[in-house]
């Protein structure tokens, strides 16, 4: 099986049309979906048909998909550029699991480290842990880019429902305006700052920290600054050269890649605004999907069929993006989520003995809620010239219960689009229409011409009761197997990141040319003229 049977295979079912899909099978829409607990993905207005899956499938077993899954889950380094073992899925498996890491169990670390997390954040929520002034710990800051800040702030905002802690709020970027904002409104004595960073070496985020902990300084006695702070890391030398207290430290292992970090230390922000018992239900959501990942069995693997479907849309069709499209405001942050899980991971462009890839690489990943997307960019989704992949969510009912009828006109909006991309509307049909609307000859082809959709577009549609922790849980770990699997389908490694290197190394070097200390002159010709543009713009 290659990736040439596929292609071929899909030049023969180019130009099937997905509603006589449907209608040569009565059974398509439960025979192209798949179930896991209470999650329904359905793939059927994909233009795959039952060849199409078993050579997706053969291709799939041919690159050694299961046998990688096992591997990843059992601790072996599969991470062969950084040598190290992929374990996110340990840090929610149950304190009876055993997964070894050069012989030693991992579990029984992960749970004390959780234990550790749950006593930290019970206390604070309580109030029990103060603020050296006395006071509550009424706002909680999390500073931490990339991993380290977007799954809880995705999560955090995600399940807001839930939240009866501290407030919880996200600084990343190196903008002095974001800190700036954050800090403007909450007062020094009542806030806890968490320095979230793997390496704690991060330019960004120990940046922030500096800025917070002068912010600290102004208003609190020098002596008690330090009990401001929690340091989530697994630098543990830099958190104590930092000045964190060890017991205000919470680590994790090199086995765990940074934006797949939220399940532990890195959740801790979360766990304080939801509390324990939700975290661990968030985690249970994403452990039941990892169960569901290693023994489900072809079509009703869902994110097997999560991964088929977007490796045949991009490396079959060649269709170079693919849009996340939740119909739901709180996961608003899911796209930018998705974004560092999927093209930081298969963003490469060589296979795992360091030669170039024959095939496109990862999709470029993008989207925002429905229904506001459909005011923004739907348009080009509908009547472009670029076919895009979409991937819409919804839940069966909202929060909201007394807005009910709102949720209902929400998820009219999301099937009507993907009915509106699978069955377009033909020349004829738009004819009809300008015709009624009293055009005729010319004017009425022209304006006809405007109102074609060619439908015939690709989505996928997954369902869900209502997104509490649980259902969130699995739906983060259901596309962090996905990138697995479509990963594994490339050859790549999917866990380094070695493309986000040459940029941190050049700004740093830029740093002292642009505080005036070293000279530009040995620059290239557009970033000297570039600095030198910014010069005479600048007032300070
Ligand atoms: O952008 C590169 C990266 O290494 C990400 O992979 C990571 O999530 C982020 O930086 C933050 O790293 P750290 O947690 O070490 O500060």
């Amino acid at each position: 099986m290659t990736i040439n049977d596929l292609i071929a295979h899909r030049g023969k079912l180019k130009d099937v049309r997905l509603q006589d899909l449907f209608d040569a099978d009565p059974k398509r829409a439960d025979r192209y979906s798949s179930q896991m607990g209470n999650l329904h993905f359905d793939w059927s207005k994909t233009g795959l048909d039952d060849q199409a899956v078993e050579l997706l499938q053969g291709f799939a077993d041919k690159a050694g998909v299961a046998a990688r899954r096992d591997q990843m889950f059992q601790g072996d380094k599969i991470n062969l550029t950084e040598d190290r073992a992929v374990l996110h899925t340990a840090l929610r498996a149950a304190s009876d699991a055993d997964v070894r890491v050069g012989g030693d169990n991992v579990i029984p670390e992960v749970h004390e480290t959780l234990a550790r997390m749950r006593d930290f954040a019970t206390r604070l929520r309580s109030g029990q842990i103060r603020a050296p002034g006395g006071g509550r710990f009424r706002d909680v800051v999390n500073i931490g880019i990339g991993g380290s800040d977007l799954g809880p702030a995705m999560a955090t905002q995600a399940l807001s429902p839930y939240h009866d802690g501290p407030r919880v709020h996200f600084v990343s970027n190196v903008d002095g305006a974001q800190i700036a904002d954050v800090l403007r409104k909450l007062d020094p004595a009542e806030t806890l700052i968490m320095v979230a960073s793997k390496t704690f070496t991060t330019i960004e985020t120990m940046t922030n920290a500096a800025t917070a902990r002068d912010w600290l300084a102004r208003d609190v006695p020098a002596e008690s600054v330090g009990l401001h702070f929690a340091a989530l890391s697994s630098n543990l030398e830099k958190t104590a050269e930092w000045g964190i207290a060890d017991e205000r430290v919470f680590g994790f292992e090199d086995w765990v890649g940074g934006r797949y970090s939220m399940w532990g230390p890195i959740g801790l922000s979360l766990m304080v605004a939801i509390g324990p018992d939700r975290f661990d239900q968030m985690l249970a959501g994403a452990r039941a999907m990892d169960q569901h990942f290693q023994s489900a069995e072809g079509r009703a693997n869902m994110p097997l069929m999560l991964a088929l479907v977007g490796f045949w849309h991009r490396q079959v069709c060649g269709y170079p993006t693919r849009a996340v499209l939740p119909y739901e405001q709180r996961l608003a942050r899911l796209p930018a989520y998705l974004q560092q899980l999927e093209m930081e991971s298969n963003g490469k462009r060589v296979g795992l003995d360091g030669t170039a890839l024959d095939l496109p690489s990862g999709p470029v990943v993008w989207g925002e809620p429905g229904t506001n997307g459909q005011h923004a960019f739907y348009q080009l989704i509908h009547q472009g010239t670029d076919i895009i992949p979409c991937e819409f969510m919804v839940g069966a009912e909202g929060h909201e219960a007394d807005l009910a009828h709102q949720h209902q006109l929400l998820v009219a909006n999301c099937l009507a689009q993907s009915q509106a991309l699978m069955a377009g509307r033909s020349l004829e049909k738009a004819r009809a229409l300008m015709h009624e609307k009293g055009f005729e000859g010319d004017e009425l082809e022209r304006q006809a011409a405007h109102r074609v959709f060619p439908g015939n577009r690709p989505s996928t549609t997954l369902l869900y009761p209502k997104l509490t922790p649980e259902v969130l849980g699995a739906i983060v770990a259901l596309y962090e197997h996905r990138v697995f699997v479509e990963g594994v389908l490339l050859g790549i490694n999917s866990f380094d990141q070695w493309g986000v290197e040459l940029g941190k190394e050049l700004a740093v070097a830029l740093t002292p040319v642009l505080q005036g200390e070293t000279s530009a002159e040995n620059l290239d010709g557009s970033t000297q003229a570039l600095i030198k543009r910014l010069d005479q713009m600048s007032t300070v």
